[in-house]
């Protein structure tokens, strides 16, 4: 774990969104900062429930032309293993649907793990070679399971893992199962960028709404930094902020702004 000092902890920036407007203007606030200092920066991208309203305000300001991307780079944080990309349920249709198809990005510039890939542990490397060619992650935006992962970097995830292949731990499949027509249809594993190669993003945007993910955002942020919960290791990022709602901040001891 060479890179991550456990003694470092760092106080993130942490704001509670009123509403479910201002969430997402602020969530796009810091992108569009972003993109202000580099227009060829090189971010992360989560897919999920959470992140919707953030892309439909950043095509929203794309439309109206207070923001470009035609020069960003982009990762995705994962994708699933053995769906097509124009499967519906995949991440790939997910990012065209929400994202790509709204916004002036140039689709070379666009990268998600093929779940596809024969060689999936060369398709892993590939992928962090991309990211290394590009310069590495300037900000990682990432939302939070209600077991604290980040990607499909489930508990017990070795803080220092790379892109990897993982396998989905049981309380996301019940979580996701939601969006397949049955448990059946559901992968059972993804390829994810690992702990390590999020950690080592210039920046980090966590994004948690609702009651559901209270716990996880309470042990992430104040719990003891350990692998049973992968987003801890947020805590010894020095350039953390994290946007909640109301129901998602609301185990949180200390106060935050
Ligand atoms: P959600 O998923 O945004 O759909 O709640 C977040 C996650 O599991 O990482």
């Amino acid at each position: 774990m060479a890179h991550v000092n456990l003694d470092r902890r760092v106080k993130p920036t942490v704001i509670v969104a009123e509403s479910p407007e201002a969430f997402s203007r602020v969530a796009a606030d810091v992108i569009t900062r972003q993109i202000g200092i580099r227009s060829d920066s090189v971010l992360a991208l989560p897919t999920g429930a959470t992140p919707l309203s953030l892309y439909a305000e950043l095509a929203r300001r794309c439309s109206e032309n207070l923001v470009s991307f035609a020069e960003l780079h982009s990762f995705n944080l994962d994708e699933y293993v053995g769906l097509d990309p124009e499967h519906h349920n995949s991440y790939h249709a997910y990012m065209m649907e929400h994202f790509f198809s709204k916004v002036d990005i140039d689709m070379s510039n666009v990268q998600i793990p093929n779940g596809m890939a024969p060689n999936r542990e060369a398709e892993c490397a590939r992928y962090e070679r991309e990211i290394g060619a590009v310069g590495g992650l300037d900000l990682a935006i990432i939302g939070l399971g209600a077991n604290a992962h980040m990607g499909f970097n489930e508990p017990g995830t070795p803080f220092d893992s790379r892109t990897h292949v993982a396998e989905l731990a049981s309380e996301t499949s019940d979580a996701n199962s939601r969006y397949f027509a049955g448990m059946q249809q559901m992968p059972r594993h993804a390829i994810t960028m690992g702990i390590g190669t999020i950690l080592e993003a210039r920046r980090i945007l966590l994004m948690a709404m609702g009651i559901t993910k209270a716990e996880a955002v309470r042990a992430s942020l104040e719990g003891r930094v350990t692998p049973h919960v992968p987003a801890s290791v947020l805590q010894t990022h020095p350039h953390l902020t994290v946007v909640l709602d109301r129901d998602a901040a609301s185990r949180l001891t200390v106060s935050p702004r």
